[in-house]
């Protein structure tokens, strides 16, 4: 049908036939002659009809925008150069012009950028857009490099079930009826985590699968509810051979894909270190601003909103502070407060340092008069405040306070332009093995309820289930939690330790985890692994904050495809075929319930 792309033609083409085919991305019709910008998804090629051709000088003259267009001519030098266009030095001189289909007036133009629900209900004309293109096609070279470099060191690719029981990660399950099963109903996968585990169990050593991940959770721009994850798992391995190896995938990906090289060694922090410093699990290490622990300096205070969690083993009183931040309004502040009561914050105080050598008289804040000389010198001390900058404190309950200066601690990065430029990745290791749900007054695992503890003891671990420490890691990658894993219990006695401080009883890890328990006891290998969200890191190299750029047909905040109009009614029929009764009142969380 063609024989040249638009956007590769050059030079030395000229005084040769060429036919082309694309869309017609921009027109101009003169007197004596029509331009015609014909895309495909190389680029753009210049067309040029000339009055003489007279059969495609008038049909031009009724082509529209988007018009799929086949044309046949000859390639020659541009009079004026355009330095833009890869193709900018040459044009062809059309001799057939052929209309391979028309298009309706656009909905919106392509080189707008429409608003989102727009783009996903006519995503086949977003995806037109040059900068969409090149979104997946960087996406696609992602995936060939993350391929060539498993393939190639033997690791074996293979395809788990979809159609499954649950793997729980966390989040809800997408379920699916059983049609020849009544009542009974197949999970989506989570994540292939348990397959993976006994694909090594089978001794298959090394495994990896591109594979999709379907979650019922809160969707947000780097989460989709179904998505695409790397999975990888190693037998015979500790956490430093699984870390070695794909740091130096994820640094060959870098160079491949971006031209960029990541560090020689990822720097290692602890979750409490993390947490911390920079009140996240997954710090974003451009910034150098980080949290300082003022408790010390606030024990004795009679402002009880500081010295109530200084004396806690459970608070915290942080202080963050921003070099030269002394210029933020109340406004500015309030803004601040705001954002940070959003995660969990009673209050936000702060201090603005005029003369940090004044002591008392030379600070300005509504928490001053709750302070002594001494406790303030040692704020000013601990922080480092010099003339010109604004403390900011956080008090409360030690999670709470870490989580939400941590999240002022990015906030007032983005704000300030204190964001560096590159590449900061690093792993965060020994998570606490569980959380304690005070809601529903019991354990809830942090990673997975396969995730190895660090102790091997049995009976230590249901002794200290509070403050044991996991064998897992998530690599993380300017403040985007790019990976997870860890390494696994192999061992069923364990398991079942695990499942009982989860408050998974015999019975039901048996019905659940029936052939896990049963596998293990098989002469199981040590093992582990890891998974990449691959959607994430496509977004990072495509330098896009939102993952929906880097999936060809996404859904939006509430899990609707808009183009095909998923989820949608079922024909009765095919309900009671599915054995399947739906109830008539909206459940209290779904989008129609909230009137969207
Ligand atoms: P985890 O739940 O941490 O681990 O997932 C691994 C990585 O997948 C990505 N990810 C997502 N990406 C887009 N949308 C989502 N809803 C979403 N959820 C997760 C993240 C995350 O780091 N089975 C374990 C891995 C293991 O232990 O080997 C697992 O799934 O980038
Ligand atoms: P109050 O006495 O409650 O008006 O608070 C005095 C100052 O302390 C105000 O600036 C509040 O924003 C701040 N504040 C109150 N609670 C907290 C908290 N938990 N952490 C940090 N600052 C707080």
């Amino acid at each position: 049908m063609r024989t040249h792309y638009c956007g590769l033609i050059d030079e030395s083409l000229i005084g040769q036939p060429v036919t082309l085919c694309g869309w017609v991305n921009a027109m101009r019709l003169q007197a004596h002659v029509a331009f015609i910008d014909l895309r495909d998804h190389e680029g753009l090629a210049q067309v040029v009809i000339e009055r003489d051709n007279v059969a495609a000088f008038e049909l031009a003259a009724t082509l529209g925008n988007e018009y799929c267009l086949r044309v046949h001519g000859t390639i020659r030098r541009r009079v004026s150069v355009n330095d833009k266009l890869r193709t900018g030095t040459v044009e062809l001189l059309a001799e057939r012009v052929e209309v391979l289909n028309t298009a309706k007036d656009l909905p919106f133009a392509l080189h707008e950028s429409p608003n989102e629900d727009m783009r996903m209900t006519y995503r086949y004309l977003d995806l037109r857009r040059p900068a969409m293109q090149q979104r997946l096609r960087t996406r696609g070279r992602l995936v060939r490099a993350l391929r060539h470099y498993l393939d190639e060191r033997g690791f074996q690719d293979i395809e788990t079930p979809i159609l499954t029981k649950a793997t729980p990660e966390g989040a809800r399950d997408y379920l699916v009826p059983s049609r020849v099963h009544p009542g009974q109903f197949y999970a989506l996968p989570q994540s292939p985590q348990l397959f993976k585990q006994l694909l090594m169990v089978a001794g298959f050593d090394r495994y990896y699968q591109i594979a999709r991940c379907f979650r019922d959770e809160d969707l947000r721009a780097d989460r989709q509810p179904e998505f695409t994850q790397l999975d990888i798992e190693f037998a015979f391995v500790d956490e430093h051979g699984i870390q070695d190896t794909v740091e130096d995938l994820i640094r060959h990906v870098f160079r491949e894909v971006q031209g960029v090289d990541l560090d020689e060694r990822f720097p290692r922090l602890t979750w409490a270190e993390a947490m911390r410093r920079f009140g996240s699990d997954k710090p974003d290490l451009r910034c150098t601003l980080e949290l300082v622990d003022i408790a010390e300096a606030v024990r004795q205070v009679e402002f009880k909103v500081f010295s109530g969690p200084a004396n806690d083993a459970d608070g915290r009183v942080a202080a963050l502070r921003l070099p030269g931040g002394h210029d933020l309004s109340r406004k500015d502040l309030d803004g601040y407060a705001a954002h940070v009561a959003r995660y969990g914050a009673k209050g936000l105080a702060w201090m603005r340092v005029d003369d940090p050598a004044k002591g008392l008289g030379g600070v300005h804040s509504p928490v001053a008069k709750f302070l002594d000389a001494g406790s303030l010198r040692a704020i000013l001390a601990a922080t480092g405040a010099q003339a010109g900058d604004m403390l900011f404190f956080g008090a409360g309950r030690w999670q709470t306070v870490s989580e939400f200066m941590g999240a002022l601690r990015l906030k007032l990065a983005k704000d300030r332009g204190l964001i560096a430029e590159g590449w900061k990745p690093l792993w965060v290791t020994d998570f606490p093995m569980f959380e304690y749900d005070h809601e529903a007054q019991r354990y809830v695992a942090l990673h997975h309820p396969f995730t190895a503890p660090k102790i091997d003891d049995v009976d230590d671990l249901r002794a200290h289930p509070g403050t044991a420490v996991s064998r897992g890691y998530d690599m993380v990658l300017n403040g985007n939690e790019i990976g997870g894993g860890s390494i696994r219990i192999h061992r069923p006695e364990m398991q079942r330790a695990v499942f009982d401080l989860l408050g998974i009883g015999e019975a039901e890890a048996e019905a659940k985890f029936g052939f896990l328990l049963k596998a293990l006891k098989f002469g199981a290998p040590p093992h582990g692994g890891v998974a990449f969200g691959v959607d994430r890191i496509a977004a990072l190299l495509a330098g896009t904050d939102s993952i929906r750029d880097v999936i060809a047909f996404p859904k939006t905040t509430s899990a609707q495809d808009l183009m095909t109009d998923a989820p949608s009614d079922i024909a009765p029929a095919q309900l009671r075929d599915l054995h399947v009764q739906v109830l008539d009142e909206p459940a209290a969380n779904t989008p129609a319930a909230q009137g969207h």
